[in-house]
């Protein structure tokens, strides 16, 4: 990227990263380089590593039992280990459309292949949530096994009432399966007051680790029921060709991406600095400041404006005379503005939106490295975009 340039695509993936990442990761490869589960404990500075960030991610989460926490490569990963773990043949999911492709297409690939039945339920467009009346609703058509919802919409930036649902879920004998991937290091995630069973998120968004990681929780009482859909080498029990049938290794068959997981321990120590939470503070202003701007443009629409809860400071609008995918070319192209066009892998949110005519949505999501200049320059852009299409 060039330094000129403004990136606002952290909802894809956050940039940059605090140093303390690039250093862990660095420090790494160079002075460790060894495999997780694979070596001479005492001396095995991979396991200490996995270890800690495993405990830091239960501890974000407000999981009792750190061996509950198994590390992926992403939320897309952690998704379908979940899904496909769980789900059997001829079982029942109720879903929203606010999902993203790694929840609708997992399922839409077992509704194929193994006869399981899918419900999405629509969104209000107006206020970007799911009614838990209508959750219900659906909830009450027969039985139902699983239950998945994303914490917050990718497209909207709207958290869901996860306890609401979850509770409609649960009275309805379903289990509740959550996708934090926009959710974690924005907003506070406690799955055992917030009734969620099963939940999968990426450790390269909000909490600012590299790409390549992610992680999955499932709750104790459920591990008996969820098989491992990748199976392989985990370093224990290697006299057996059954896969180990306990968490963590359960999910974590093959090399983990050690790498990346130092990095994300990194970012998860420097989470709770004092840096970090000032920024958190200025990011939360900066947010506003980018809502209230873009409210004030004549000829663009913020989606979902109804609701103020903008705290992963994820942002869709639709600029009048635009498709969305050529107001971000200009953007990029004419002001070195980096932001993201189109259905963002969420083609169902379109619909209840009714903006897959004009191309999908604009999205700007900044993150905590964008500065009030930033968010200035932002707004001057979309302005003189905006004005030109009238
Ligand atoms: C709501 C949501 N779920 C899942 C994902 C997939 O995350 P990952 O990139 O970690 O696979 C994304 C990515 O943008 C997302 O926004």
């Amino acid at each position: 990227m060039r330094s000129c340039e403004i990136y606002l695509d952290n909802a894809a993936t956050s940039f940059p990263k605090p140093e303390a990442v690039y250093d862990a990761v660095d420090d790494y490869q160079r002075h460790c380089g060894a495999a997780y589960s694979r070596g001479i404990r005492s001396e095995d500075h991979a396991d200490t590593i996995v270890d800690e960030c495993r405990q830091m991610l239960a501890d974000l989460i407000g999981a009792p039992d750190a061996s509950c926490v198994a590390m992926t490569f992403s939320a897309t990963d952690g998704l379908n280990l979940l899904l496909r773990g769980l789900l059997r043949p001829g079982a029942r999911v109720v879903t929203t459309t606010l999902e993203h492709n790694s929840v609708l297409r997992p399922l839409r690939q077992l509704q194929q292949l193994s006869d399981v039945h899918v419900t999405h339920v629509p969104f209000d467009p107006v206020t970007g949530m799911v009614s838990p009346d209508d959750f219900r609703a659906a909830l009450r058509t027969g039985h139902v096994d699983l239950a998945a919802v994303s914490l917050v919409s990718n497209v909207t930036g709207i958290p869901q009432p996860i306890e609401e649902l979850a509770t409609a879920a649960h009275e309805a004998g379903a289990v509740v399966m959550a996708d934090a991937a926009q959710a974690v290091g924005h907003c506070p995630v406690d799955v055992q007051r917030a009734g969620i069973d099963l939940l999968a998120a990426s450790g390269h968004k909000g909490l600012l680790g590299p790409l390549g990681t992610g992680f999955l929780w499932a709750a104790p009482e459920l591990h008996d029921r969820l098989i491992p859909v990748r199976c392989g080498g985990t370093g224990t029990h290697s006299e057996s060709l059954d896969p180990p049938g306990q968490m963590p290794q359960l999910f974590e068959s093959g090399n983990l991406n050690m790498p990346g997981i130092a990095g994300l321990k990194a970012a998860l120590k420097w989470h709770v600095s004092e840096e970090s939470r000032n920024l958190r503070e200025a990011f939360r202003w900066r947010v506003r400041r980018l809502l209230d701007g873009l409210s004030r443009i004549s000829g663009v629409t913020v989606l979902c404006s109804a609701s103020a809860a903008r705290s992963t400071g994820v942002i869709s609008v639709t600029v009048r005379g635009y498709d969305s995918r050529e107001a971000a070319e200009i953007l990029y192209q004419s002001f070195g503005i980096r932001c993201r066009a189109g259905l963002h892998c969420a083609a169902l949110a379109h619909d209840t939106l009714r903006t897959r005519e004009c191309g999908g949505t604009l999205r700007l999501s900044p993150g905590l490295m964008t500065t009030d200049e930033d968010i200035d320059r932002a707004l001057d852009a979309v302005n003189a975009v905006a004005a030109a299409g009238s």
